[in-house]
């Protein structure tokens, strides 16, 4: 039996990766390609790039896309770190135009929400029972809210309210460089955010993905919260394995 194809790309503030997926590994097929994102991220010019990645593989298949944004149906709703003329555009309509693709083989949706899909399938796939979160800790925090497995899309946990702050401008992974927090330091607005995440929806496994899960042993013992917290498996790939997913799964935004 040979492997099981797909194609995912991940849109992200700084950079645009692709790659085809192994699907029944839950793996990049080969080197992924990164080309840093237009600056204005407008979606003409990332439509150019994504188009760019996909035929640098050859591939003629279908193609998952993730946006930084709240999509539903296609359209953008949200762009909290990318060019604020995406607000309202059908970037599925856009992408599937650009790519020559008949729409139903495009699947645009969350960047966080495709991390989470990569990561319940494969990365913690025994684990998916009751209520699961992924949260990505990068420019801004992500987050993917799971029950019994089943996504609930376009959940905005990174934006919380914690003691008056938008909680991404406080325990996201880029404000610990930006203030040149220690660990502890940070570890405890994470502790803090965590912890009023846990009084509004109780979980019973979170997931902390996006780069810093690659230092997972120097923040994650130092959290004071209630709930279970492990390290994303999938690191940095989990974006485009989990768009894969989401079009041979048919899982829109
Ligand atoms: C956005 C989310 C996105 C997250 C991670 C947040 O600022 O509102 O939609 O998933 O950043 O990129």
């Amino acid at each position: 039996m040979g492997t099981t194809l797909g194609f995912g790309v991940d849109i992200g503030g700084s950079g645009i990766k692709g790659c085809t997926v192994d699907l029944d590994a839950g793996k990049l097929h080969d080197e992924r390609i990164r080309i840093a994102t237009p600056d204005p991220s407008k979606p003409d010019a990332v439509a150019d790039v994504v188009k760019q990645i996909v035929d640098e593989f050859g591939w003629r298949g279908p193609v998952g896309i993730t946006l930084p944004a709240v999509i539903k149906r296609g359209v953008a709703h949200t762009a909290a770190n990318i060019d604020k003329s995406w607000l309202g555009t059908d970037a599925a309509a856009l992408f599937a135009d650009r790519l020559r693709q008949d729409p139903k083989n495009v699947v645009v949706l969350n960047d966080a929400d495709a991390a989470g899909i990569a990561e319940i399938s494969y990365g913690w796939p025994h684990d998916r029972e009751g209520v699961v979160v992924l949260l990505t800790f990068g420019t801004g925090i992500g987050s993917a809210l799971f029950l019994d497995g089943r996504l609930v899309p376009n959940t905005e946990f990174g934006h919380l309210e914690v003691d008056g702050h938008d909680a991404e401008t406080r325990a996201a992974a880029s404000v610990k460089e930006d203030k040149d927090l220690s660990w502890a330091e940070w570890a405890g607005r994470v502790s803090r955010y965590i912890r009023g995440l846990e009084d509004l929806i109780w979980p019973d496994l979170i997931i902390a993905g996006g780069g810093v899960s690659k230092k997972a042993d120097k923040w994650l013992p130092l959290l004071e919260v209630r709930t279970r917290v492990v390290a994303a498996e999938l690191r940095n790939d989990a974006g485009i394995v989990g768009a894969a997913v989401a079009v041979r799964e048919n899982l829109h935004g």
